[in-house]
């Protein structure tokens, strides 16, 4: 009970000083890239010499702020609570910045860094992430009962029709590597975090623009459901590369809001 709790609630990490010293970073980059020409004097002095020492296209050495927390090069720890977002499809990072910025999502310490910046410096955080191509390390041991992993295995492989769950192989792709440019994979990611993100939908603490697919699909999920799924999820290896699919073998069950529909794969080309 306390370990279902315990998934259930968020981390909440001091990091005040860091986390502010960061956030001047990243505006600073913010004010290279966005102040235009004709700004007054004092702000062209300013802009000019943070130009200087944080050239516009530098945006590995920008993001230093978000890899505090997110492990080198946005790779994550395997055992920790922060998501891995490096090689995540683009479109869905960018749509998660937007969600953290405007509210649908909640990290405080992560909101403050990023609720000045304008959706174009996002997008270009999110493109900076997606195109990191790094190994996945290998999956901690499962950490269920063999019945609750199989459970797992069916729900996210087949679905339980009789309770309205579609596969989650159905969106996220066979492989579970997610989808470009919106559907994220499912691999990778800490249980604790994945408990934490179902659990959030659940409750409406999590949203995505409407029509939200995953929180209907999560309200259909016991508490049962959603461990045995995270479980299973976090103890699956990464099949080489990793990378998000461009196609879906059929049309996705259910349309989600701000992913456009995924291309079905003719049989041949699969
Ligand atoms: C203080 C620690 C911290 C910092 C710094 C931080 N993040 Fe996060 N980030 C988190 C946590 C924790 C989550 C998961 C929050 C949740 O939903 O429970 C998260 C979630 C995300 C997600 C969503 C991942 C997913 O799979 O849905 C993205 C994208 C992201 N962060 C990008 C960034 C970027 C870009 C920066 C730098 C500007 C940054 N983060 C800085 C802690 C941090
Ligand atoms: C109808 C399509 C669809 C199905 C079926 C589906 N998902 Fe999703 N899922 C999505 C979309 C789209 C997102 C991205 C939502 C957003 O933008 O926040 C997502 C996001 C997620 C995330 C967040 C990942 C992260 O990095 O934070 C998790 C976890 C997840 N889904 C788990 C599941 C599980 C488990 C199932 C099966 C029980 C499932 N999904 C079935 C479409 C689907």
């Amino acid at each position: 009970m306390t370990d279902c709790l315990r998934s259930l609630l968020r981390p909440v990490f001091s990091l005040p000083a860091a986390t502010a010293l960061l956030a001047l970073a990243l505006s600073a980059g913010a004010v290279a890239q966005t102040v235009p020409a004709s700004a007054t004097p004092a702000t062209s002095v300013a802009t000019a010499s943070t130009a200087a020492t944080v050239p516009v296209s530098s945006m590995s050495s920008r993001v230093l702020a978000c890899t505090a927390c997110h492990g080198k090069e946005g790779r994550a720890t395997p055992d920790g609570y922060f998501p891995r977002i490096a090689g995540k499809p683009a479109g869905y990072l960018a749509n998660q910045l937007l969600n953290f910025r405007d509210g649908r999502r909640s990290y405080p310490q992560m909101g403050y860094l990023i609720e000045h910046l304008t959706d174009d410096y996002l997008r270009e955080m999110a493109e900076h992430f997606a195109a990191l191509d790094l190994p996945y390390p290998p999956p901690p041991a499962p950490q269920a009962p063999a019945a609750a992993l199989e459970q797992g295995r069916q729900l996210v492989q087949q679905g339980d029709a009789a309770r309205r769950i579609p596969a989650c192989v159905a969106c996220h792709g066979a492989a579970m590597t997610g989808v470009a440019p919106s559907i994220p994979g499912l691999l990778g990611l800490p249980r604790d975090y994945l408990n934490s993100q179902l659990g959030a939908w659940k409750t409406g603490q999590r949203r995505a623009h409407v029509p939200d697919c995953m929180a209907d699909i999560a309200r259909q999920l016991t508490p049962d459901d959603v461990s045995a799924v995270s479980a299973w999820l976090a103890a699956q290896p990464v099949a080489a590369g990793g990378k998000p699919a461009r196609t879906l073998p059929a049309a996705m069950p259910a349309r989600c809001g701000g992913v456009a529909e995924v291309p079905v794969a003719a049989a041949a080309a699969r």
